[in-house]
């Protein structure tokens, strides 16, 4: 390709790229796959290296690959971003209202036109559009001066890195165009993140607010790329060319400037309609798929937000409304140590029960020794407990000034505290070395084969199998297919027609597929998907039993660990025996030839964020069952299946009266059927 020819094909991939991008990452409505979307990317990357003039600062393959920084530049703010007063009651949100009457001498009868919008709990950042082009990206610091975090705003999908997707390409963009904005990291986001981290033995993060900060002042941005990071804009700054009349219609320019406003933000009549916004989304906060502390309150018209002005770095025209705390202070009465399935001993802290945004809370998990430590916690001691979302409550600080002179540092014991067994610590974690002689290790072993997404018995939750293993009916999972009706008749609880109801869900789960099974068994590193790659490569239990590290380490996805892990596993005598045991008792160990493809033709649409897997997971489980992936809502869709935060997409696809399933149910369709 000529010199000239590039060019222009440089430009016309670059455009379709950012309208895909643009379309995926800030509107929720995808029009292409994957995979077409990898080939435009590839395709411009290969065009990129063999003309390298011709790459253009905002090329979307620039996104990532920027050199760790040794320290962040400052960048002091052209107006500097202000702070909000809070309003924390309802009387404190109409004192604000009839603040903002009397300034402007209105009636108290006038209304007020008020934008509202969802407080986001994450952290404000300026965004500097020159010529169209993202040239930086700062934090707020101290209003005045910031961090220089460009390079790492630059890998948030949702930040265009050029202004003005194509589809309005006739607008012009403005010289110069400041964004301010709340970068913040989704509730899945920061679950996941929390778990990695925690396999790993490093801290986790407190709060969703605290890991969107330690992802944004990374030094190294491609460690920022890797979280998935989010922006709502919510304000403009200085803007050449470009006048408004109210803040609305700068939300409204935002968005035509392709950059993300929250589809929430309202323009309300009143202070009551602020009020009556304000207690709709303290409703739904739970829904929403990212953390929200309040909502804003700002008056519409910008001709009468400079008559307000601002005082003591706060505008007049402007209020948050903060929802129920989250957090309360409460003592903590004991640390117990749990053990889990794989003999993990995790210490809880067990609180004075105290209601924290209407749930009440009596544990804390303060996950191992060095958490512990970290926080120092200890047993009478003041803490200071939150909660996210759906997140698991959280000790946020001990209140030292509260601690009683007699408060002992925790101790992990040298024993376990189920089974008396020595206690070994690898890495951060301390281990029970009872092995399924630990009660707690069998139980927690057990439940984990019968639960929901591995053989799934329904009826056979940790209640019956705590029943059944201190009756001693249950040494091993195993066991479980050797359950009579008579033994289960002789327990308290039982009659004969729940004993049959468990018996026909035991029989029937010796027919599920064996990805399932091979999960259930809890070798250590192999999740779902691991399972689903193994039985994808070795076809049968007895294949990936006989299998050699060489070949476990020539499979997609399975690590040095995870390989080790599953030689020591079909090593371990025990484990051989409760295979050959469970084979034979009639569970099915081969892939069943009628399963693979079970889902042939069927057409499968993703919206909002899963939370136990990626995009690209899901979509590779439908294609190794046989199904496709679609782009966007249409009548050929055969199943949307809707993660938490799910949009416009859900929308259309609930008006077509589409099926729509939740990830679990996905799971279930879609389980072993490669
Ligand atoms: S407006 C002059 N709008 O709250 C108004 N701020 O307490 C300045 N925030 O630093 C901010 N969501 O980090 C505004 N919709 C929203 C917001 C929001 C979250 C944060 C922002 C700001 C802080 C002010």
């Amino acid at each position: 390709m000529d010199f000239d020819g590039a060019r222009k094909k440089i430009e016309r991939l670059g455009a379709e790229i950012n309208l895909h991008n643009h379309r995926y990452y800030v509107l929720d409505a995808p029009t292409v796959t994957d995979a077409e979307y990898d080939r435009l990317m590839r395709e411009l990357a290969a065009l990129e290296e063999e003309f390298p003039g011709l790459a253009r600062p905002d090329s979307p393959t620039r996104r990532v690959g920027a050199r760790p920084l040794d320290a962040f530049g400052s960048v002091t703010h052209a107006i500097p971003m202000l702070s909000l007063d809070n309003a924390l009651t309802r009387e404190e949100a109409l004192e604000f209202d009839n603040r903002v009457k009397r300034f402007l001498k209105l009636s108290p009868y006038e209304e007020v036109e008020y934008v509202a919008e969802p407080k986001m709990d994450g952290l404000a950042v300026e965004l500097v559009y020159v010529d169209g082009v993202l040239t930086s990206g700062s934090t707020r610091g101290d209003g005045v001066t910031g961090e220089d975090v460009t390079l790492n705003l630059r890998t948030v999908r949702s930040i265009p890195l050029g202004l003005a997707p194509p589809g309005n390409a006739r607008k012009k963009t403005p010289r110069r165009l400041e964004v301010r904005g709340e970068v913040f990291l989704p509730l899945s986001g920061f679950k996941k993140l929390n778990r990695e981290r925690e396999e790993a033995a490093e801290p986790v993060f407190a709060n969703p607010r605290n890991a969107a900060a330690g992802s944004l002042r990374q030094l190294d941005p491609n460690i920022t790329a890797t979280r998935p990071l989010d922006i709502f804009c919510y304000g403009v700054g200085a803007v050449e060319g470009v006048e408004f009349a109210s803040h609305y219609e700068g939300l409204e320019f935002l968005k035509s400037m392709g950059l993300k406003v929250n589809p929430l933000v309202k323009t309300v009549k009143g202070i009551d309609g602020v009020l009556q916004y304000h207690d709709r989304m303290e409703e739904c906060r739970d829904k929403l798929g990212y953390e929200v502390d309040g909502v804003v309150a700002k008056v519409n018209s910008l001709a009468l937000q400079s008559a307000l002005g601002v005082k003591d770095r706060s505008p007049r025209w402007a209020v948050a409304y903060k929802f129920m705390p989250r957090q309360e202070s409460t003592r903590v009465v004991a640390i117990e140590v749990g053990v889990g399935r794989t003999g993990a001993l995790t210490p809880v802290a067990v609180l004075e029960p105290v209601t924290v945004g209407g749930v009440t809370i009596e544990h804390a998990t303060l996950h191992n020794q060095d958490e512990v430590e970290r926080k120092d916690a200890r047993v009478g001691d003041w803490v200071v407990v939150q909660r996210a979302g759906d997140v698991i409550p959280e000790i946020a600080c001990v209140i030292k000034e509260r601690r009683p002179p007699d408060a002992r540092p925790f101790v992990m014991p040298d024993k376990c505290p189920v089974c008396s067994s020595a206690v070994e610590r690898v890495g951060a974690i301390h281990f029970c070395t009872g092995g399924l002689a630990c009660p707690a290790q069998l139980k927690g072993s057990i439940c984990h084969f019968a639960s929901k997404r591995a053989m799934d018995i329904e009826g056979l939750g940790p209640m019956n199998v705590e029943q059944f293993v201190e009756a001693g009916l249950f040494r091993g999972v195993a066991d479980i297919y050797y359950l009579r009706k008579d033994d289960i008749l002789a327990l308290p609880r039982w009659a004969g027609r729940s004993a049959d109801n468990l018996i026909t869900a035991i029989e029937k789960s010796k027919r599920t597929t064996l990805p399932r099974l091979i999960f259930g068994l809890g070798i250590h590193g192999v999740g779902e998907h691991a399972s689903a790659v193994l039985v994808e490569q070795f076809g049968s239990m007895d294949a990936l039993a006989n299998a050699t590290e060489a070949e476990l380490l020539s499979t997609r996805e399975i690590g040095p660990e995870t390989a080790a892990s599953i030689i020591d596993f079909f090593k371990e005598p025990r484990n051989r025996a409760a295979l050959k045991k469970l084979r034979d008792a009639g569970v099915v160990f081969e892939t069943a030839k009628g399963k693979v493809g079970a889902l042939a033709g069927k057409v499968f649409l993703f919206t909002g964020t899963l939370s136990t897997m990626t995009r690209d997971e899901a979509k590779e489980m439908v294609e190794r069952a046989g199904g496709k992936a679609a782009a966007g809502v249409g009548r050929k869709v055969d199943y949307v299946v809707a993660g938490t935060g799910a949009g416009g997409k859900l929308a259309k696809a609930s008006e077509l009266g589409l099926t729509i399933i939740g990830e679990e149910e996905f799971r279930v369709l879609t389980a072993g059927k490669g």
